[in-house]
C-alpha cells in the first residue's frame, strides 16, 4: 500500500466551502469540492487538458468547472469537454467521507479499515488543524516522546527538575507501538489544577498508542495521587493525525475529547469546551514552534544521542516506512 491507499483527513469540515480547496496530500495535488448536494468530492487538482488547478475553478451543480477551458468534472473524476463533446478526459478521483469535523480521503482501489475514533463516553471537545514546518518521522517524534513536556508544555507533562522519576515503559506489536509513562506532574495554572481536582505532586499518566493506517496516536491523559487512591475529576482523549503534505511539512489534525466526573449534563465539560479548546491549541502550537527550531530535518536517528525516552524513534520509522509507505522491508522509503 502507498500512503494516499489509507484514509486519513485532509482538511476540517468547516473549511469546506463553496469554494474549492486545493491541497497536497503525501505529494499529490487534490482538488477539494462539495458538490450542490454539499457531499465532499476529490480529484487530482491538475487538469488533464493543459495542467490548470481544479482548485481555482467553480462547482457548477456537481460538477467542478476548471476555470481556463471551462471543462467540468464530476466526483468520480469523468471530465466533459464544452468544446469537444466527443472527447473522454477523465482524471484520477479519490473515495472521500466526512466524520468527526474532518474530510477523509484515499485512493479507490484499497480497502484498508477506517479508523476507529470512538468516544466511548467522552464529550467531544474540538476538532483542529496545525502546520507542522518537519516531515511525517519529526512530527511524529516529537509527539511520541515525553522528555519535552517539562520545558515545552503547560499542563500536560512532567516536572523538569523531577523528570529522572518518570517511568516509561514501550509495548509494540506487528503494526502499533504502545508507550505508559507515569512521574510528578508539572505545576498547573492554580486555577485549572483547582477546577480539575489536580494537588502539587500528583503523578501525571501519558499512555499513548501509534498505529500506522493512517499515522495516528491516540492519548490518554490523567492524574492520580502518588498512591493511585485518588482520581483528578477530567481526563482526556486525544486522536492525532499526522499526513504529510510534502518531505518539509506535516499536517497535524487533533481530535479531542473529555470525560469529567462533575455532576451533570457532560459533567459540565460544555461549559469549559472553549477554555479546553484553547488550551489544546496552545499545547499543539508550543510543539509546532519548537519544529521551527531544528537545526537539521534529517529523519535518520543515526548518530543520534538517544535517551531512554527516544525507544520508540527506530519502532516508529520501522512501521512508518513498511505499513504507511508500503516500503520492502529494510529499505526505507522516500518521503
Ligand atoms: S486547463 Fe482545464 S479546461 Fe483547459
Ligand atoms: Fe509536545
Amino acid at each position: 500500500m502507498g500512503m494516499l491507499d489509507h484514509w486519513q483527513p485532509v482538511a476540517l469540515s468547516r473549511n469546506l466551502r463553496q469554494r474549492p480547496l486545493g491541497l497536497t496530500v503525501a505529494g499529490a495535488q487534490v482538488a477539494l469540492f462539495r458538490t450542490a448536494g454539499g457531499a465532499p468530492a476529490a480529484v487530482s487538482d491538475v487538469c488533464p487538458h493543459r495542467r490548470l488547478k481544479l482548485s481555482a475553478g467553480t462547482v457548477v451543480n456537481n460538477r467542478l468547472l476548471c476555470k481556463y477551458h471551462g471543462w467540468t468534472f464530476d466526483a468520480c473524476g469523468r471530465g466533459e469537454s464544452p468544446g469537444t463533446p466527443k472527447m473522454t478526459a477523465c482524471t484520477t478521483s479519490y473515495e472521500v467521507r466526512e466524520a468527526h469535523g474532518l474530510v477523509w480521503l484515499k485512493t479507490r482501489d484499497s480497502a484498508p479499515e477506517f479508523p476507529a475514533i470512538n468516544g466511548d463516553n467522552y464529550f467531544p471537545i474540538c476538532t483542529l488543524e496545525h502546520a507542522v514546518p518537519a516531515p511525517l518521522e519529526l512530527a511524529v517524534d516529537n509527539f511520541n516522546e515525553i522528555e519535552h513536556s517539562g520545558t515545552v508544555h503547560d499542563t500536560f507533562g512532567y516536572d523538569l527538575a523531577r523528570m529522572s522519576e518518570v517511568q516509561v515503559r514501550v509495548n509494540a506489536t506487528a503494526d502499533s507501538v504502545h508507550v505508559e509513562n507515569a512521574g510528578p506532574t508539572k505545576s498547573l495554572n492554580r486555577l485549572f489544577a483547582w477546577l480539575i481536582g489536580v494537588r502539587r505532586g500528583d503523578t501525571f499518566h501519558d499512555h499513548w498508542v501509534t498505529r500506522f493506517s493512517p499515522v495516528y496516536s491516540v492519548f490518554d491523559h490523567w492524574w492520580t495521587a502518588p498512591d493511585g487512591a485518588r482520581e483528578a475529576r477530567v481526563r482526556w482523549r486525544l486522536y492525532i493525525f499526522f499526513v504529510p503534505q510534502d518531505d518539509k511539512t506535516t499536517r497535524v489534525f487533533s481530535v479531542t475529547f473529555a470525560k469529567s466526573r462533575y455532576p451533570g449534563p457532560a459533567g459540565g465539560l460544555r461549559l469549559f469546551r472553549g477554555l479546553m479548546r484553547r488550551e489544546i491549541d496552545r499545547e499543539v502550537r508550543a510543539d509546532v514552534s519548537m519544529l521551527h527550531h531544528m537545526a537539521a530535518y534529517d529523519t535518520s536517528i543515526e548518530g543520534l544521542k538517544l535517551s531512554r525516552f527516544d525507544k520508540v524513534l527506530g519502532l516508529t520509522r520501522e512501521r512508518i516506512d513498511r505499513i504507511y509507505r508500503g516500503a520492502p522491508a529494510g529499505r526505507r522509503a522516500l518521503a
